[in-house]
């Protein structure tokens, strides 16, 4: 059937139609929100190189973490700061570090809502690496070792999801072996499965203080360039045992997105960065775009591709703007 049957613009003559035979919608149901904790009381210090995020001490993020759970947001992630670094992140597993301490306040106040952790060391470490270093290098299994400890001292904590974000190859497998040693047998892994080394992340790395001190990262994190590796990655995490996959960051990888969507069935978890949240953001503080319709077309967008779950510093906009 061909014009002037087939009129495809009938199907978007009103808003009422195209809601009809919309295909993919966001739902606050599909977010996370990420927190940044820091030691201190009675804090709540804008960061800034992220419009409308904080650094929170611990007494503050109960509070927070309610205000999350009350607009219906189902999880928070969360980053520490520690005050202070060392060669191998101690601070990461120490049983009153930072995020120990908020997460166990968090779920003291508000139990219903899931607390997800960040895994890595990159802010505990003084050379500012997701593990640590040996002769230059990273060493790999020496850094699963210690995530594994970072990983018990979350789920000790009373973190109902653990996510590593470092990259080290077969760390599933030893968080997971650590975690079911220690019977913690119904803590979830949400693993950063194809992560790449991507610039997205530069305003992060600054609101997180923790970008590395020499060289790159590119020999754990992903080269963009790649789509097969990502596939490869997904799938030994798996076997190795997480439950939800992720890939990061969302908007160029959307390709990896899909192919993961039609080749997986656990969730797949899409993280929108801090450089893209911040490039809508700095567009529309430069009166370039429509902040809430930028924020709502990519983000329905990363659900087009497959993404089950988005975590995003836009959590709470986009709860508040659907509820209007
Ligand atoms: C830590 C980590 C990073 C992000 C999440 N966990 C930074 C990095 O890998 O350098 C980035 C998040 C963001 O940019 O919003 N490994």
């Amino acid at each position: 059937m061909s014009f002037p049957k087939n009129r495809m613009r009938r199907l978007r003559s009103s808003e009422a139609m195209r809601r009809l035979v919309r295909q993919s919608s966001l739902s606050v149901d599909d977010l996370v929100y990420p927190l940044f904790v820091r030691r201190g009381e009675g804090r709540k210090d804008p960061i800034k190189s992220m419009d409308g995020c904080f650094h929170l001490s611990p007494d503050m993020v109960a509070a927070e973490a309610a205000e999350v759970a009350s607009l219906g947001i189902p999880a928070v992630l969360l980053f520490g700061l520690p005050d202070k670094k060392d060669e191998k992140g101690s601070q990461a597993w120490a049983e009153d570090g930072v995020v120990q301490d908020s997460v166990r306040r968090i779920k003291q106040a508000v139990p219903e809502l899931l607390v997800i952790t960040d895994v890595c060391l990159c802010a505990y470490t003084t050379t500012g690496h997701c593990g640590v270093v040996k002769d230059g290098g990273i060493d790999n299994d020496a850094t699963c070792q210690l995530l594994a400890k970072v990983a018990l001292s979350h789920a000790y904590a009373g973190a109902d999801v653990i996510a590593p974000s470092d990259m080290m190859d077969g760390r599933v497998r030893y968080i997971r072996e650590c975690l079911e040693e220690n019977g913690f047998c119904d803590t979830a892994i949400m693993s950063y499965s194809a992560k790449y080394a991507s610039a997205f992340y530069g305003p992060f790395r600054d609101a997180a203080d923790s970008a590395p001190q020499f060289g790159d990262r590119k020999s754990y994190q992903m080269d963009p360039a790649n789509s097969d590796q990502a596939m490869q990655e997904i799938a030994l995490d798996i076997e190795e045992g997480a439950d939800i996959v992720m890939v990061k960051p969302a908007l160029c990888f959307l390709d990896i997105i899909q192919r993961a969507r039609q080749r997986f069935d656990c969730p797949i978890a899409a993280y929108f960065v801090s450089g893209e949240y911040m490039m809508i953001n700095a567009a529309a503080k430069a009166g370039l775009i429509d902040k809430d319709a930028a924020m709502m077309e990519a983000l329905t967008c990363i659900k087009r591709a497959g993404a089950d779950i988005i975590i995003t510093y836009f959590a709470k906009a986009v709860a508040k703007l659907l509820r209007t």
